[in-house]
């Protein structure tokens, strides 16, 4: 079964319709982003101890991607830094732009976009919202946070009617639909397809650009790592072993020279003992 016989192209009469040129107010609104500062930071599972001494601070609304081979503890800092699990050791700590401690009201968006089948696209966003919101005002936002990945003509549709880059795209605006401070990403684009994959790298630069929240994103694909990211770090055994700059400006080509070079230096690192 094909799941992208119902996309339509965007120049469709319902995209034209329903997805006007203006900007939603909702959406015009950014984000207070944070800064993190991690000190020390160990967990240990039982025995197993992931992570062993983690010491990173992340400027508010830096994108920074984290690499590293299968089991060093990716996944397991993300959800540290979300509150996902608490730590063992160390301290984890976030402040505002002014400097001042903050809460990093953190989201985090997957591998799987985990929607709800019995929520059409906007009710599915609004969960985004937790509990207690006003319908209305929860709509207004949802369909904001649609406007912004590029879906809000897909508002009333089902989850098993989009695409698996459509569906992550549903997953990202349900991230974003509450404004987070903090985003986390563990391997978001990992089950897409590379043309996919690609598109929806330019999608997610467009939206941090535009909305200045703070990114952490964990993927196994260093091309990705370097054409987001304003700094890779490779986790190595439950510790940083290098933090690489990438200075090139955004938006970025692919297939550029100089990314390419630093990935080949990335990979260099990953894969030293090999
Ligand atoms: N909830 C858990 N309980 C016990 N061990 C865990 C748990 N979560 C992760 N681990 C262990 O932590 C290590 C790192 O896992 P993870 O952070 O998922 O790695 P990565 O995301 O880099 O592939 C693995 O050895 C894994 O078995
Ligand atoms: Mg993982």
């Amino acid at each position: 079964m094909s799941l992208h016989i119902h996309e339509r192209p965007a120049t469709s009469p319902s995209a034209i319709t329903t997805n006007g040129a203006t900007r939603p107010d909702a959406a015009s609104t950014t984000t207070q982003a944070v800064s993190l500062h991690l000190r020390g930071v160990e967990k240990r599972f039982g025995d197993n101890q992931v992570l062993r001494g983690i010491d990173l601070d992340i400027e508010a609304g830096q994108f920074v991607a984290i690499v590293g081979k299968s089991g060093c503890g990716k996944s397991t800092l993300l959800r540290l830094l979300v509150g996902l699990d608490q730590h063992t050791g160390g301290e984890i700590a976030f402040r505002g732009e002014d400097g001042n401690p903050a809460k990093a009201d953190a989201r985090i968006v997957f591998q799987e976009p985990r929607l709800l089948p019995w929520f059409n696209v906007a009710k599915n966003v609004a969960v985004g919202l937790g509990e207690g919101v006003d319908k209305d005002e929860a709509r207004t936002k949802a369909l904001a946070a649609l406007w912004e990945v590029h879906l809000r003509n897909k508002a009333e549709e089902w989850p098993s009617q989009l695409s698996g880059g459509q569906r992550q795209r549903v997953a990202l605006a349900r991230a974003l639909v509450s404004r987070p401070g903090l985003l986390v990403l563990d391997e978001p684009l990992g089950a897409l397809d590379a043309l996919t994959r690609i598109s929806m790298q330019t999608l997610i630069a467009r939206v941090w650009r535009e909305l200045g929240f703070t990114a952490v994103l964990v993927t196994h694909d260093v091309s990705e790592a370097v054409h987001l990211a304003d700094r890779v770090i490779v986790l190595d055994e439950g510790r940083i072993s290098l933090d690489l700059a990438i200075p090139q400006p955004h938006p970025r080509k692919h297939g550029d020279a100089e990314l390419a070079e630093l990935e080949g230096k990335l990979l260099a690192a990953i894969l030293k003992d090999r």
